[in-house]
């Protein structure tokens, strides 16, 4: 079943071109120039009464959440909401009924989740799953939704099911965009570019080696700091929540200008800042960050697209990946800090596909 790969964390990321190419297969429509989906349940009539819509998940779900809120303002221009399940399940927010709920899991299973979409359920909300796991409780408990087909995901880290989780987000994005305000040349345009992400996806694995010799010469830190902003936000936070979960280190992620608001106050030598940048319209205000932090001594790692020769210049250490429009670069970036994350956790001899304290789902409250 491993093959050639020493872990199944390791073997699930090399699997991504693969089961992203499966998350889309027969989904996108290049002459409705729209995403196709067989069990959403609900008609274009239904959904163009949605005012709102609000994602509940946990851990790597709730991150990849983060990134469908930002892909759905913007592409489709419905205002999204990101709530962690455990606390909307105790929580009573005013929601009204053109609100629409979205439980993003791998496993189907996770018990904070599934309460969320029940207790959403009870009031009357439609309720839809982003879900892995083929006929898991929450798939059947759900009024429709959205499977990943990521195929099984062993590893107790999400790697896989997490970049197929963004990549449907974009897609629901461009479905739900094209029932309102994006133009058909727009829609195309948007499918040749989703179009690429498995090959992209290819290349970023390309900085495997690259990745090694990092996680060689930082794998002793007891600190890290993530940082990016807009669609590299919540790639930050997932980085860093890798990082924790395989290797015990600590690490934060957050938005870059956030750390003048305190987290700076972290840095030092000992403690390395991941900042992920590739090209786009934030680029440079992402730069001026990456200079407060090298001008207090920190150590720079950068997560950047090829050809970028300036960050060079600037970081103490460069791992390029492709680049693409800013709504992927959230399944192209987490490539890297994947296999950050797995080398450093196996140069400290921690058990990657079963860390300590975890399982893999978490079927407890
Ligand atoms: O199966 P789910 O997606 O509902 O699981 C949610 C979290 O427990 C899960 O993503 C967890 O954070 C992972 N270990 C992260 O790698």
């Amino acid at each position: 079943e491993l093959k050639d790969y020493d872990h199944y964390m390791l073997k699930e990321i090399f699997e991504q071109p693969e089961s992203l190419r499966n998350t889309m297969r027969g989904r996108l429509s290049e002459d409705m120039a729209t995403a196709v989906f067989g069990g959403l349940n609900l008609t274009p009539q239904d959904l163009l009464k949605v005012k709102r819509i609000v994602f509940t998940a946990c851990g790597t779900s709730w991150h990849s959440a983060m990134v469908g809120e930002y892909l759905i303002e913007e592409i489709a221009q419905i205002p999204v909401e990101v709530e962690y399940a455990s606390e909307l399940r105790y929580r009573n927010p005013p929601m009204d009924e053109s609100t629409l709920i979205f439980a993003i899991t791998q496993s189907g299973e996770t018990a904070d989740t599934l309460a969320a979409l029940r207790e959403m359920k009870r009031k009357g909300h439609p309720t839809m799953a982003i879900c892995n796991v083929v006929g898991s409780s929450i798939a059947q408990e759900a009024d429709g939704g959205i499977y990943l087909h990521a195929g099984p995901e062993i590893g107790v880290a999400s790697t896989k099911a997490y970049s197929s989780q963004c990549l449907a987000l974009t897609l629901l994005a461009l479905y739900l965009g094209r029932l309102r305000h994006l133009s058909y040349n727009k829609g195309r345009a948007m499918i040749e570019r989703i179009k690429e992400v498995p090959d992209l996806v290819e290349k970023a694995l390309e900085s495997n080696t690259k990745c090694r010799e990092v996680a060689e010469k930082y794998k002793d830190c007891n600190n890290f700091l993530y940082l990016g902003r807009h669609y590299n936000f919540p790639t930050a936070l997932e980085g860093a929540l890798k990082l924790k979960e395989i290797s015990y280190i600590h690490a934060e992620g957050y938005p870059a200008a956030e750390m003048k608001h305190g987290p700076i106050a972290l840095v030092d030598e000992q403690t390395p800042s991941v900042f992920v940048m590739p090209h786009g319209f934030i680029y440079e205000k992402v730069m001026s960050n990456l200079e407060e932090i090298k001008a207090r001594g920190g150590p720079v790692i950068a997560i950047a697209a090829e050809g970028d020769e300036r960050i060079a210049e600037v970081a103490d250490d460069v791992i390029y990946i492709p680049q693409t429009v800013e709504y992927l670069q959230p399944i192209v970036s987490a490539i890297p800090l994947q296999l950050l994350s797995y080398h450093i956790a196996v140069l400290r001899g921690c058990d990657v596909d079963k860390p300590r304290n975890l399982a893999k789902s978490v079927t407890v409250e």
